[in-house]
């Protein structure tokens, strides 16, 4: 048995790829077996290459994978992409109507009614658009004959789940769609088993605990959830691959709980409207990308000087501008980090998986809320729409701390009350409108304490140290909690590896992979990007004579985030192709790294 199966569905947007995988993930974890997602599709509605990996194991999965077990084909172009990425030994589904259109030349070679080993590839035939669309005379449910044939062909997709998940899916479209979805299933059942013997190397075994109560869902998703349970009353958002599913679920969800939603007419608004909220004394966020947050930035700077709490989750994607709206990069960090004009230090959390984000969410509005600033969340594509199980969560557990808002304003000898005054840890009292005697008024000037407008040196200088200095106090609460950091592998090690966000799956699986062949690697995820946690950072980096640093980005954002903090060299392993780093493109970094030091030796 292996410990797991890598599969991938591939064909053209709009012919139900992305729907055939929901699927087949969402049984999947039902029957107790772990998931794992990888979804890119074109920017347009219809056409273009869509595909889903699907990695299925009864034990806990880190990453992505790297080669694929199964392709299933839903298109010729699928084939021409993906054929080069099976694994030797693995096996291609293609779609027998689309073999004549087969461009990859070594498969115009084959017999199209049966299967056909070469090069090391099993390459069967299911004849999914003819069934669909000649048979059943539903074209659409050409999706559901692949499905069934995987099915049939690995038991962890159970094909009772499947049916149910089916009707979950297609039941808003109407009773007769979940019954011809069923019927195509059948078929696809039926055409594979004459080869399900081929099938046999590809076996996983059974979970063996019984799972606690979960539920599999995405990053963006996980990430709603999270900002309900943190008591989130407020949520403004404008549409933006890939952040929408937030504005969308949320438009659903969050009046169930007593909050309000509103879609404006861009993002400045959408920013502008949840500072409003957060004044009144809402927990309130947006949800945008690189090119509606690029337009938030003024408006960062206002709640920074005005020291109104609030959450931006940034789900990155391709930049700059439109770039590449559905593919994944992490090349937004120094717009988080550095965006603003003046000094307006940030807090900036970056999530590294699906569990995570829900986390990272309940966190977000904790630190926005104490330190009276913007928090942003730097999410992107590959996180924000994969699957993975989550536990459940006691709402009663979750922690909530609103900060210092208060009923009664002690005056301190003051004529009224100092929305900015000055006190110890350098964070103001702050009041909610309509309480009793007090009142303010805040504006994106500089201001005293009272916030009254006012520009002499002294002031300038005292409330910008005031701001800046909260940040540092928060620094040092984050150094604290080990929540906000992940180290993994040999504690001896000499050789580190750090990175942030969801490439951390990536980087457990290459310092496996690495131990295997003998090499020693350790690593260190922060889940803070601002403000650094030097400490930790520092500390964790003395016993290490190399540091590869990975991320999703051409200039290496981090690695001169690192370099400038801790006047070190780093190794930088940089990609921006718009899919996530593999465990193998690690290891081979670490690996060429370690060649070209000994021979500098
Ligand atoms: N029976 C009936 N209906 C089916 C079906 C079946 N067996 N399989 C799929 N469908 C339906 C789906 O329900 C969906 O219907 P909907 O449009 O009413 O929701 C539709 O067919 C598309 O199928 P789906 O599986 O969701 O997607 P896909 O794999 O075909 O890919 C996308 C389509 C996702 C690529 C495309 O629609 C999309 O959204 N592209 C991205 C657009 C974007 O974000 N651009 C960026 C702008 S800046």
């Amino acid at each position: 048995m292996k410990d797991d199966v890598l599969i991938l569905v591939g064909g053209e947007g709009g012919e139900g790829v992305i729907s055939a995988s929901e699927i087949l993930v969402k049984a999947a974890a039902r029957a107790g077996y772990e998931v794992y997602t990888f979804r890119t599709f074109p920017a347009e509605i219809r056409g273009g290459h869509a595909q889903m990996q699907i990695r299925v194991s009864p034990k806990e999965i880190l990453s992505l994978g790297d080669r694929f077990d199964v392709v299933i084909a839903m298109n010729d172009e699928a084939v021409q992409l993906h054929l080069h990425e099976i694994k030797a030994g693995g096996i291609l589904i293609y779609d027998k109507s689309e073999y004549d259109k087969a461009s990859v030349a070594d498969l115009k070679t084959l017999d199209p009614n049966g299967y056909i080993q070469k090069n090391n590839i099993t390459v069967v035939m299911v004849p999914m658009t003819d069934t669909a669309g000649r048979d059943l005379k539903t074209p659409k449910s050409k999706n559901m004959v692949a499905t069934g044939a995987i099915c049939a062909a690995l038991p962890c997709f159970r094909i009772d789940i499947i049916k149910e998940m089916i009707k979950q899916q297609f039941i808003k479209k109407g009773d007769l769609v979940v019954q011809t979805n069923w019927q195509a299933l059948d078929a696809g059942v039926k055409y594979i088993q004459p080869n399900l013997k081929l099938f046999d190397s590809l076996q996983i075994g059974e979970p063996k605990s019984k799972k606690s109560k979960r539920m599999v869902t995405t990053g963006n998703i996980a990430f709603s959830l999270g900002s309900i349970l943190a008591g989130c009353k407020y949520f403004a958002g404008y549409p933006i691959t890939p952040a929408s599913d937030v504005l969308e679920y949320l438009s659903v969800h969050l009046p169930k709980f007593g909050g309000n939603v509103i879609q404006t007419e861009d993002e400045i608004s959408a920013l502008a409207s949840v500072l409003g909220a957060s004044y009144a004394g809402l927990r309130a966020y947006t949800a945008t990308s690189g090119p509606g947050f690029s337009l938030m930035q003024e408006l960062l700077g206002f709640a920074h000087i005005a020291e109104l709490p609030c959450v931006v989750l940034d789900v990155q994607r391709g930049g700059p501008s439109t770039g590449l709206p559905t593919k994944a990069e992490q090349s937004d960090l120094n717009i988080a980090v550095f965006g603003a004009h003046g000094d307006a230090p940030r807090i900036v959390l970056a999530p590294l998986d699906v569990p995570d984000c829900l986390q990272v969410a309940i966190k977000s509005f904790n630190l926005a809320d104490k330190y009276q600033t913007p928090v942003i969340v730097l999410s992107e594509q590959s996180l924000a729409h994969r699957f993975e199980p989550i536990e459940w969560i006691d709402p009663s557990t979750v922690a909530i701390d609103r900060g210092k808002i208060v009923e009664e304003v002690q005056l301190n000898g003051k004529p009224r009350y100092a929305r900015y005054d000055l006190t110890e840890d350098h964070i103001s009292p702050r009041v909610l409108p309509g309480t009793k005697n007090y009142y303010y008024i805040m504006g994106g000037l500089e201001h005293n304490i009272y916030g009254k407008p006012g520009y002499t040196p002294e002031i300038h200088k005292t409330m910008t140290e005031k701001r800046m200095k909260k940040l540092e106090l928060a620094r040092e609460e984050i150094e604290k909690d080990k929540y906000y950091f992940e180290e993994f592998g040999d504690t001896n090690a000499s050789i580190g590896i750090m990175g942030w966000g969801a490439t951390i799956g990536s980087t457990k699986e290459a310092i496996l992979l690495l131990k295997k062949e003998g090499i020693s690697v350790k690593t260190l995820y922060t889940k803070v990007l601002s403000p650094l946690p030097v400490e930790t950072i520092g500390k964790w980096l003395k016993s290490l004579d190399m540091v590869v640093v990975i991320e999703m980005n051409a200039l290496g954002q981090f690695t001169r985030v690192l370099e400038a903090a801790f006047k070190r060299d780093f190794v930088s392993l940089t990609k921006c192709d718009g899919v996530p780093i593999k465990p193998e493109e690690i290891v081979g970094k670490v690996k060429s790294a370690l060649a070209l030091e000994r021979r500098l030796v």
